[in-house]
Order: C-alpha cells, then sequence, then structure tokens
C-alpha cells in the first residue's frame, strides 16, 4: 500500500516536470490537446507557430483551463525592443518566458530589470525568466561552420549560462546532454528546461543533441519540453503516460 503511494507521488513529481510543446496551427486544436493531457500533464508550451496563428489570446484561454504556460517566443532583438516586449510578456501573465542568451549583457539585464518592475506593478508574481543557450538541433560542427563560433559547443553553452546566471535569470534552455554539467556548476536553484528529449520509440525529427526524460532527469534537468513524441502520436495521452511511467522507472 505505502509502495503503491510512493509511485504516486513520484509519478505526480514527473508530470509536473513535464511541458508539452503545443506545436499546433489552431487555438482549437491546442486546447483540444491540454482536455486531452490535463491532468496529469500541467504544463504547457506556447511557440511562435501558434502564437502567430492565435494571438496573445491564446494565453488567457489557456490560464483559464487551469495550467502553467511557458511562452517560447526566443527573444533576440536590440536591448530596448527585448526589454519593453518583456513587460508586455509579463503582463500577459505567463508563468515562464525566453530570450536568447547570445543577445548579450546589456539585453538581458535590461529585461530581467523590465520583467521584474512590470510584474511589481502589474501585482503579479514575476515569470521564470529563461535564456537558450544553444539550440538542441545544432551540433559542434554547425556551430563552428555555420555561426562561427570557435569554442566547444558545451563550453559555449557553460559560458552563456554563467552570464545568464549573473545578470540575474531564473535559468536557462538547453539540450539534455549538458545539463549534468549546468547542473554541478550553476546549482540547485537554477532551472534546466531541456528540449531534445526523446524516448527510445520516438523518432529525433531534427533534434541532434537528444537524451530520454529519465536521462534528462537523472541528470538534473528542472523540466522536459516535450512535443512531437507526444503530439505525433496516435493517442497523445497514451504517449503521455508511457513517458511518465518510464521516466519514473
Ligand atoms: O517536437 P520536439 O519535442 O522536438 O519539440 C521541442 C520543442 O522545444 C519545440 O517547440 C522547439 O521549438 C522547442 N525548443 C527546442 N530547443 C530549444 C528551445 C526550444 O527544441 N533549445
Amino acid at each position: 500500500m505505502l509502495f503503491g503511494k510512493r509511485k504516486n507521488v513520484d509519478k505526480e513529481a514527473i508530470a509536473e516536470k513535464i511541458i508539452v510543446a503545443l506545436d499546433v496551427d489552431t487555438e482549437e486544436e491546442a486546447y483540444e490537446l491540454v482536455r486531452r493531457l490535463s491532468p496529469p500533464l500541467t504544463y504547457f508550451k506556447v511557440g511562435m507557430r501558434l502564437f502567430v496563428s492565435s494571438g496573445p489570446r491564446i494565453i488567457s484561454g489557456l490560464k483559464n483551463m487551469g495550467v502553467r504556460v511557458f511562452l517560447d517566443l526566443k527573444f533576440h532583438d536590440i536591448p530596448n525592443t527585448v526589454a519593453s516586449t518583456a513587460a508586455v510578456v509579463t503582463r500577459l501573465g505567463v508563468d515562464m518566458f525566453n530570450i536568447h542568451l547570445s543577445g548579450g549583457r546589456e539585453m538581458i539585464e535590461a529585461t530581467v530589470k523590465a520583467t521584474v518592475a512590470e510584474a511589481e506593478k502589474a501585482q503579479r508574481e514575476v515569470p521564470l525568466l529563461i535564456g537558450v543557450t544553444v539550440l538542441s538541433s545544432f551540433n559542434d560542427q554547425m556551430l563552428r561552420n555555420e555561426v562561427g563560433v570557435e569554442r566547444r559547443l558545451e563550453h559555449h553553452v557553460e559560458q552563456l549560462a554563467a552570464m545568464g546566471q549573473e545578470c540575474g535569470l531564473s535559468g536557462v534552455v538547453a539540450s539534455p546532454r549538458e545539463a549534468a554539467m549546468l547542473r554541478k556548476k550553476f546549482g540547485e536553484e537554477f532551472a534546466i528546461v531541456t528540449a531534445g528529449v526523446r524516448p527510445l520509440w520516438a523518432s529525433l525529427g531534427d533534434q541532434l543533441r537528444v537524451s530520454t526524460p529519465r536521462q534528462a532527469l537523472e541528470a538534473g534537468a528542472s523540466y522536459l519540453v516535450i512535443g512531437r513524441p507526444i503530439l505525433d502520436h496516435s493517442s497523445p495521452r497514451e504517449a503521455a503516460e508511457k513517458i511518465i511511467a518510464e521516466a519514473g522507472k
């Protein structure tokens, strides 16, 4: 009996760490997915595809369904543009959003400042502000040959994350392959959001630096962003339950 209870607690704890990428074209499809998956899943990501099609209304729609929302628009522009956009995003009431760390120190600091100030003004909780390190669709060769970054990918991720932490970010988005290094270097409070999470039975798609859900959690990931392994499954609900069960084994 006790064992059974323990297992449920573990499952709940795992479900809370999974963020489903609502990578669909319409609001209706997104709401239908949330209805199918929640509970047990309670955290959903709105990326550029859904946001461009549905606009900010999708955020209030999801919040009204009682779920947490990660707005994944990966802002990267001059400091003033990103900081003032961050204030608007904070007013929307998202739980998490992100910027590209390669936007540099001034952009990050201005964005942190604007986010905290706007949350205070609107008397809202400060959303988790997360920095994108290197997308999980990149590998070492691409980073060097196509973007011109000479240092090793893992070192580049570490240096970007260090700058983000110094500037006051709550955490980073990284591949699960870098999660253990990041956890060790930046401590327990730093949020590590991993994309490129693939159960063994799912196909890689365009993701190159992948790990299974269990490996990502063991490496210290705070959150696992999962899209196609759930969305492309004939039963998204079944896929989600399988992922939760496998991650806890
Ligand atoms: O379908 P898949 O599981 O690959 O979806 C991953 C999601 O996470 C996508 O919405 C993608 O835009 C996003 N993402 C990513 N890598 C990052 C940040 C976000 O794949 N570094």
